[in-house]
């Protein structure tokens, strides 16, 4: 485990989770033992909170990270979540077995509902409970949801039920800021920030953004990534989850655990990057 990873508090449960972890959509599309090898030295850099799903692959993804965890499961906050389409009481119960099968592990750290969808948000609550009370996971939380749809499951579930809302944030993509974030900070749910890198669509060297990411890095001796992962894990309620295939690119990512970056340059970032006016509805993938 490695000490330069900073932690913060992961919702109500306040565990100590990693500031900056480990995505997996797509990951099944890289070579197998790469993507394996990327997630291990991930972990070996402290990137120990895994987010996963049975959506990525069709389960293939899961499988990978199964794998990737094997023999050191204790050392991982694995998260998976449901798909709508299946978060009916039963449904959400038959499709964490099934994670649980391509795991191979006992429980979640937390499991997620993916997106808000058509079965009432009751079922799927009491599905995460009654899985909770089984010991086959540990906490759950939400996805892609806004105020709206937070306030209707704390009115279910009550203050202390929601851990997370894993949400799309990243530097092009800020409209969080403006309600989501507020909200979860007030009520003590953790914001796990989803895509940083844009999922795939990074700042450029030649923009003018990626010129301010490049100055700030060269005085830290850093990346430009690793300045876009500390701007976004800025605040003691966020969390990120960058996606690698290649051991490489897991540990220039894992380096960005202790960079400490000062007030100006986080309000540079800050201008070079503006949050934009608050979107009528959450943005997500
Ligand atoms: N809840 C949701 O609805 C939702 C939606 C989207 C994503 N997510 C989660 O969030 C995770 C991250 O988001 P994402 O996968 O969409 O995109 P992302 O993390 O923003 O970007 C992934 C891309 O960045 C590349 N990359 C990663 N580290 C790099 C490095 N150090 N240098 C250069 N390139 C690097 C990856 O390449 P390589 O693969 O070649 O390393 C990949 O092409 C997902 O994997 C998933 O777990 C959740």
């Amino acid at each position: 485990m490695s000490a330069r990873m900073e932690r913060h508090h992961f919702g109500p449960a306040r565990r100590a989770v990693p500031a900056i972890g480990q995505g997996t959509w797509y990951i099944e599309t890289a070579q197998r033992t790469a993507a394996v090898a990327a997630l291990r030295r991930g972990l070996d850099l402290g990137m120990t909170h895994i987010d996963t799903a049975e959506m990525y692959g069709n389960g293939a993804a899961e499988q990978i990270v199964g794998e990737a965890i094997a023999g050191r499961r204790d050392e991982v906050f694995l998260v998976s979540k449901v798909l709508p389409q299946h978060a009916s009481r039963s449904g959400t119960i038959s499709a964490c077995e099934k994670s649980l099968a391509r795991l191979k592990t006992e429980y979640l750290d937390c499991y997620l509902l993916h997106w808000p969808g058509a079965h009432p948000l009751e079922q799927t609550i009491s599905a995460f409970e009654q899985l909770k009370r089984a010991g086959k996971i540990r906490a759950w939380g939400l996805s892609n949801f806004d105020v709206d749809g937070l306030e209707e499951a704390l009115t279910i579930a009550g203050r202390g039920g929601i851990a997370c809302n894993q949400v799309l944030y990243h530097l092009q993509e800020r409209a969080i800021e403006h309600a989501v974030l507020p909200w979860c900070e007030a009520h003590g749910v953790a914001a796990v920030g989803y895509s940083p890198f844009g999922h795939g669509d990074f700042p450029g060297p030649r923009s003018a953004g990626g010129r301010v990411l490049q100055e700030i890095a060269k005085a830290h001796a850093a990346t430009p990534r690793q300045v876009a992962l500390r701007f976004l894990v800025r605040q003691r309620s966020l969390f990120t989850i960058p996606k690698a295939s290649s051991a490489e690119h897991a540990a220039e990512n894992a380096g960005a655990g202790d960079l400490q970056l000062s007030d100006a340059e986080i309000a540079r970032i800050d201008a070079a990057f503006p949050r934009g006016r608050a979107p009528r509805s959450l943005p997500m993938l």
